[in-house]
């Protein structure tokens, strides 16, 4: 007999067609998040789980689901699911590493160059007909090549962001909680220093390290305030490591240029003084939405569902320990 998922939201129709070919799949279509007591009720005969990061994976919510033997998130951060509850209810907690590191650097240097060069404000300029002729002074921005970029979390995404530098000639700054191998420094031409440093000499500044309870508001008032006031701020990682109400002061006193997000303190809701802003380029959290990657991050998903429920090792489990008992 078939084993029985639960997938939270619509993927990919490919990733879907191999759930089903392999388990009996219970969808919720909506483009509404279950509601947890929805959420609860429907894990409550499931083996596997095919969940987004908008769904709270909670201890609560698995404790209702005494069948579930895998939640396989659809991205890399697992921040929405309580892995250490999961563990010890062996049920395996999956991610979906490196098929969306290249499309989230992109999206990272989308973000850094529209803020520096006020791409969406002049957009927004044109479409209100305000362009009746080329000035000298129109929307002067920030350069970016030859610039000092500091990127903080140097993992998967962090050194993908630092490779694509070299084409601005950028000098490369990098802050992690573990430094990188001497080779790899070398071949990405970035150079380790401690956060304050990175902040006080970067002209941009991008966050790439998870959330954790150690990398909560990395980014508060002292770190904002010790950045250049011509500096920018990109955030794709996740929305709490920026102290947001800070930021909307930052922004609005000149501490820094401007800032890029693509990811809220609170999402969806998102500080109602970054909404009234011209220095704040705002996306909502797509980074790694791309057509491609997001049609191989939800058959990732799906193909480490499928491997725990067929007794095979998932690709990329985040608490490995639970295949070992
Ligand atoms: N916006 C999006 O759609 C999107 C897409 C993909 C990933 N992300 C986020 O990006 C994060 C990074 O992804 P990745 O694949 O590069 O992960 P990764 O694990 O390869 O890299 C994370 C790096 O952060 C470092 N780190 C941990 N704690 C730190 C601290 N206190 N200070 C500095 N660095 C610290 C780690 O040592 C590691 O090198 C994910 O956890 C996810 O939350 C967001």
């Amino acid at each position: 007999m078939k084993p029985a998922i639960l997938i939270s939201r619509t993927i990919p129709d490919g990733a879907l067609a191999l759930a089903r070919q392999r388990a009996t799949v219970d969808l919720h279509p909506g483009p509404e998040p279950l509601p947890k007591a929805e959420l609860m009720a429907r894990l409550k005969d499931k083996a596997g789980l095919v969940c987004l990061l908008t769904d709270r994976v909670d201890a609560e919510v698995l404790a209702a689901a005494p069948r579930l033997r895998v939640a396989a998130n659809v991205a890399v951060g697992y921040d929405n699911i309580d892995v250490a509850a999961a563990t010890a209810r062996g049920i395996v907690v999956t991610n979906t590493p490196e098929v969306l590191t290249e499309t989230t650097a992109d999206f990272a240097w989308t973000l850094l160059t529209a803020v520096a060069r006020r791409l969406v404000e002049a957009d927004r300029y044109l479409r209100a007909g305000k362009f009746t002729q080329w000035e000298l002074m129109l929307f002067l921005g920030g350069d970016i090549h030859g610039k000092t970029l500091g990127i903080i979390g140097f993992g998967r995404i962090g050194r993908t962001v630092a490779r694509r530098a070299r084409g601005f000639s950028m000098r490369v700054l990098y802050h992690d909680a573990v430094r990188a191998d001497p080779a790899t420094e070398r071949e990405l031409g970035a150079a380790f220093v401690d956060k304050m440093t990175l902040l006080r000499e970067s002209d941009f500044v991008s966050l790439h390290a998870p959330l954790l309870p150690t990398t909560r508001h990395l980014i508060d008032r002292a770190e904002l305030q010790a950045m250049k006031r011509t500096a920018y701020l990109v955030n794709t990682a996740r929305g709490p490591l920026v102290n947001e109400a800070a930021l909307v002061e930052a922004l609005r006193e000149g501490w820094i240029a401007g800032a890029a997000l693509d990811v809220y303190e609170d999402e969806p809701r998102v500080h109602p003084g970054l909404l009234e802003l011209n220095n704040v380029v705002l996306a909502p959290h797509i980074a790694s939405a791309s057509a491609e990657t997001r049609l191989k991050m939800a058959t990732m998903a799906v193909e480490n569902c499928l491997a725990v429920l067929e007794g095979d090792p998932p690709k990329t489990p985040v608490n490995p320990e639970v295949l070992r008992r």
